[in-house]
């Protein structure tokens, strides 16, 4: 066992873990934050993609030792209010059916936005083509992408 203190949405939290265990666990069952879900397990899915210092990560397959610093943003972390444009977008556009993707998802896109304001159709296929939905709602994604992105300035 080892502490670690994690930068998770704007606060720090110290927990006692085995340094090996994926940081997923750590968001879910020790910070509490279940917004981020468990899929593959093997970075397959992209159902537990969070952000490190802004930049897409699926946490099945960091461990918690290796964080460091850098700050974590999950979906609970995304907005204050849950209302960055792509929550916004989400909405307008119905875009979930089960749902248990969709923070995955929403995360991995705003990880892509940030980088690039204006993605292309390609960009978007390219980039959120490893995210896995079960329910097959990817049209409906890739519309609320492009709608989010026409609200960002
Ligand atoms: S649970 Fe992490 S990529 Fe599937
Ligand atoms: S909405 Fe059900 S898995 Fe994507």
């Amino acid at each position: 066992m080892v502490t670690v203190e994690l930068h998770i949405n704007a606060r720090k939290v110290k927990i006692d873990v085995d340094p090996d265990m994926p940081l997923l666990w750590a968001i879910r069952d020790f910070v509490g934050l279940t917004g981020t879900k468990y899929g593959c397990g093997i970075g397959q899915c992209g159902a537990c993609t969070v952000h490190l210092d802004g930049n897409a990560t699926r946490s099945c397959s960091v461990p918690v030792s290796a964080v460091g610093n850098q700050k974590i943003t999950t979906i609970e972390g995304l907005s204050e209010k849950g209302d960055h444009p792509l929550q916004l977008a989400w909405q307008q556009e119905d875009v979930p059916q089960c749902g248990y993707c969709q923070a995955g998802q929403i995360m991995n896109a705003a990880a892509l936005l940030r980088g690039n304001a204006r993605p292309t159709d390609m960009e978007i296929t390219t980039a959120m083509s490893g995210n896995i939905c079960r329910c097959g709602t990817y049209q409906r994604i890739h519309k609320a992408i492009k709608k989010a992105s026409t609200m960002r300035n």
